[in-house]
């Protein structure tokens, strides 16, 4: 744990050195198709922000309508011109996948950007299957966003250019990747970060295939990144203790959910 730590720590200064760097590169995204999964919340949100303000078509894929139109309202205050659109996505079974791909084929005739952000991380040292009898973590971080990729490859590749971007994450190196208990049926040999970090990792491997298959002439991009470790609470939804407590959790290399878009998800590529 503390040698990832301390790669962040040291990668936070760098992408902060790199602050004007980032700006420059920022490209146009004015009414490009962009799908954020799970985006009611966290990071995702925050993307979603970010995206609209530059006037994308962000398309809020989220599990729980209710939450998805309150984050929605949230960022219409900030950009009240920002298109956006709520469809429910369910990552917990495959039929969840199944169902969105057909919404979104039926509203759009391509996507320009895929952001598989979702994700569940529950370090209680317990097995949860979802309804596909998958282990939680696996089902809902990777084979479900997997499914979806796959079932929505053709919409991205009818887009001049377009990207596939995996959130992942650098805890995946805190366990090694066990091919052999996918599901694990073994759980207690490997430790409790292990259902998260395998899923994390089964992301990366996943982007990385796909780019191969895709072959280098392909108009789909595909990354896999990690955003860093963040702090998911807005600062007005934080307890006074929680905001006491980041000022030391920053020297850390802990971000501010503010500044995910501005230095984050570009830089933790993996
Ligand atoms: N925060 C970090 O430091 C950090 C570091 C590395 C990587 N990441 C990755 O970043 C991504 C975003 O996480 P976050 O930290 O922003 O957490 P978060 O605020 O908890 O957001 C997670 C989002 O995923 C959604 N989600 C969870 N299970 C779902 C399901 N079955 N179907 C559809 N949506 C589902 C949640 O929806 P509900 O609100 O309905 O639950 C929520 O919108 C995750 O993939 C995470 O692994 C985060």
């Amino acid at each position: 744990m503390i040698p990832v730590i301390n790669d962040y720590r040291k990668d936070k200064d760098q992408h902060f050195r790199r602050k004007e760097e980032v700006k420059k590169d920022e490209r146009d995204v004015t009414d490009k198709i962009i799908i954020i999964t799970g985006c009611n919340h966290g990071i995702g949100h925050q993307t979603a922000l970010e995206l609209a303000k530059r006037g994308a078509r962000v398309v809020m894929a989220c599990r729980d309508l209710t939450k998805a139109e309150a984050a929605k309202e949230y960022i219409l205050k900030e950009v009240p011109n920002g298109k956006l659109e709520v469809v429910k996505l369910d990552l917990g079974e495959f039929n969840g996948a199944r169902e969105f791909s057909n919404l979104i084929h039926a509203k759009f005739d391509h996507v320009d950007v895929l952001i598989n952000n979702a994700g569940m991380y529950k370090f209680d040292g317990k097995i949860r299957r979802t309804n596909d009898g998958f282990e939680e973590h696996m089902g809902v971080n990777h084979l479900n966003p997997f499914l979806l990729t796959l079932l929505l490859l053709d919409l991205l590749a009818k887009s001049e250019r377009s990207r596939i971007v995996c959130v992942a994450s650098t805890f995946s190196l805190l366990q090694e990747f066990n091919v052999n208990d996918l599901n694990m049926e073994n759980f207690k040999k490997f430790g409790v970060y292990a259902p998260y970090a395998n899923s994390k990792m089964a992301n990366i491997l996943f982007m990385r295939e796909l780019a191969r298959r895709l072959g280098e002439n392909s108009n789909i991009n595909c990354y896999a990144i990690c955003p860093g470790m963040v702090n998911i609470e807005r600062v007005e939804d934080q307890s006074f203790l929680r905001r006491f407590l980041f000022i030391f959790a920053k020297y850390w290399g802990f971000l501010d959910l503010e500044n995910v878009s501005d230095y984050g998800l570009k830089f933790w590529k993996i």
